[in-house]
């Protein structure tokens, strides 16, 4: 725009540079042609603004005002100094990098990896709608974190279709890391629709925009290891059945790995899904219970505290967020190109599941007892039976596949990695917010 201006500004339309002229017909004729340049000008700057509304307003239908459907927004974007931004941010800075969209970049996961990416000096563009499912101001302060090191995160939806295509319009995307879903089991009770519109219709449209790009990108996402359910054989084998979900949340999933498993078959599409086991660490998911557990103990909250059926014991396989982005980035450095073009599958794809987990599976029980050596303060143990609202009673994780095809290999146990979660979460709760990475 300010170009467009400077430009403008040499139209000679300024009365002083006509001063000179002492002819009146000369002078009539400059009056006539300046006020022509006048005219020409403010239409210039009519057809300018007329534009400016255009490009930024791409979507603009007033929404359905359904609560179950709040995180459809519209949202701005377009426009030639946002594409310059998209462009720059996905610039791929070393040989042989890869240039990579990745969705949910706003959330705990995404963050994480986008910023290991960049690193490396990939091309890293974000993508996210920051819902308010949780507090949106720390979805914010790591879209600040990423910022600083030159990831841009576009504000938009998944099931926008229009705003995928644009983005695969701007930048051959090579690899997409999709993170974006709505997450956690118990909410599925309160928002089943935001399930569906994420985990079902979002991942739908991201692939619908993949198969018909040129060219078509590979795709790692992330599935998780709540689609083992009720099963009771551990550890968790990617060859096991996955058949009966114990939440939305879960079934949702499952469904993600069948709706790949047809776009791989159909149309040549790359991909790889994730099984991640309950990660935690700085920067994580305020939804979770190592995190709410954090904060209820230095309230002097009492925390619930789940044990199955003749006080069984709830267990998971917490995995260490810096273990999880490993194995991200070894899943989109052993991806295969998709095989697909112009819409159309040209022979068969890779097409992959990968537990992600720690393999050592952690009693709850313990979990708060290593948070409150660290916080140094007693917790106010309220143990209740286990709810059957989608939670299941232990997760472990047999992680040789990942291990001997990604070379995965877990490496920070439950103590050192709550060690750094506590320190950060001290650090951006008590400091002012000024949280370090
Ligand atoms: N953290 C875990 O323990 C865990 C375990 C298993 C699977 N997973 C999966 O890993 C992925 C990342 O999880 P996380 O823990 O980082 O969760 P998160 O909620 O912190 O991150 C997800 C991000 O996606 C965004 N998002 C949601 N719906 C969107 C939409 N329709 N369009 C655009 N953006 C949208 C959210 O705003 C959020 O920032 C998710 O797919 C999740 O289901 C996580
Ligand atoms: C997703 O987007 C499509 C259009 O692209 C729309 O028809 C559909 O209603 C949306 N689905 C959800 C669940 O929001
Ligand atoms: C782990 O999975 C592999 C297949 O990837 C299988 O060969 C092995 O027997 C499993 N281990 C256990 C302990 O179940």
């Amino acid at each position: 725009m300010s170009k467009q201006m400077s430009h403008l500004d040499n139209i000679p339309s300024t009365p002083g540079k006509f001063k000179m002229e002492k002819s009146p017909y000369a002078h009539n004729r400059l009056r006539w042609h300046s006020s022509l340049a006048k005219l020409t000008f403010w239409s210039f700057i009519f057809l300018g603004l007329i534009l400016i509304f255009f490009f930024r307003s791409p979507s603009s239908n007033p929404l359905p005002q359904d609560p179950s459907r709040r995180s459809l927004r519209t949202y701005n974007w377009g426009g030639p100094a946002w594409e310059k931004r998209v462009r720059s941010s996905a610039r791929v800075r070393s040989r042989n990098g890869i240039s990579v969209l990745v969705t949910g970049a706003a959330g705990f996961v995404g963050t994480h990896v986008s910023a290991a990416l960049k690193r490396r000096g990939d091309g890293v563009l974000g993508l996210d709608n920051f819902n308010d499912y949780y507090d949106p101001s720390l979805k914010r302060a790591r879209q600040a974190l990423l910022e600083r090191t030159g990831v841009f995160i576009v504000e938009g939806d998944i099931n926008d279709s229009a705003l995928l295509r644009k983005l695969f319009e701007v930048v051959a995307f090579t690899h997409v890391m999709h993170l974006a879903a709505q997450a956690g089991v118990r909410y599925a009770m309160e928002n089943p629709g935001s399930y569906v519109h994420s985990n079902i219709a979002g991942l739908v449209s991201l692939l619908e925009v993949c198969k018909s790009a040129n060219p078509q990108p590979a795709i790692v996402w992330a599935s998780s290891s709540s689609v083992y359910g009720l099963n009771t054989k551990v550890p968790f084998s990617e060859r096991d059945r996955t058949d009966q979900p114990a939440s939305l949340y879960a079934a949702t999933k499952k469904a993600g790995e069948e709706i790949a498993h047809t776009y791989n078959h159909i149309y040549g599409l790359s991909l790889t899904g994730l099984r991640f086991f309950t990660v935690y660490g700085p920067w994580g998911r305020p939804d979770m219970a190592y995190f709410f557990f954090t904060r209820d103990i230095l309230k002097g909250k009492s925390i619930p505290i789940f044990e199955a059926a003749n006080h069984g014991t709830v267990a998971r396989d917490f995995t260490y967020i810096d273990d999880i982005v490993k194995g991200c980035l070894a899943a989109l450095d052993t991806a295969e190109k998709s095989t697909g073009s112009g819409g159309k599958k040209k022979g068969p794809a890779q097409l992959r599941v990968y537990n992600l987990g720690n393999t050592s599976p952690v009693p709850v029980s313990d979990l708060v007892s290593i948070l409150e050596r660290l916080l140094k303060v007693n917790a106010k143990r309220n143990i209740m039976k286990l709810p059957r609202n989608g939670d299941v009673q232990f997760t472990h994780a047999n992680i040789s596949l990942a291990q001997r095809e990604l070379g995965y290999k877990p490496t920070t146990d439950l103590q050192t990695g709550l060690k750094k979660f506590v320190r950060w979460y001290l650090s951006y709760y008590s400091g002012g917010k000024k949280a370090t990475g």
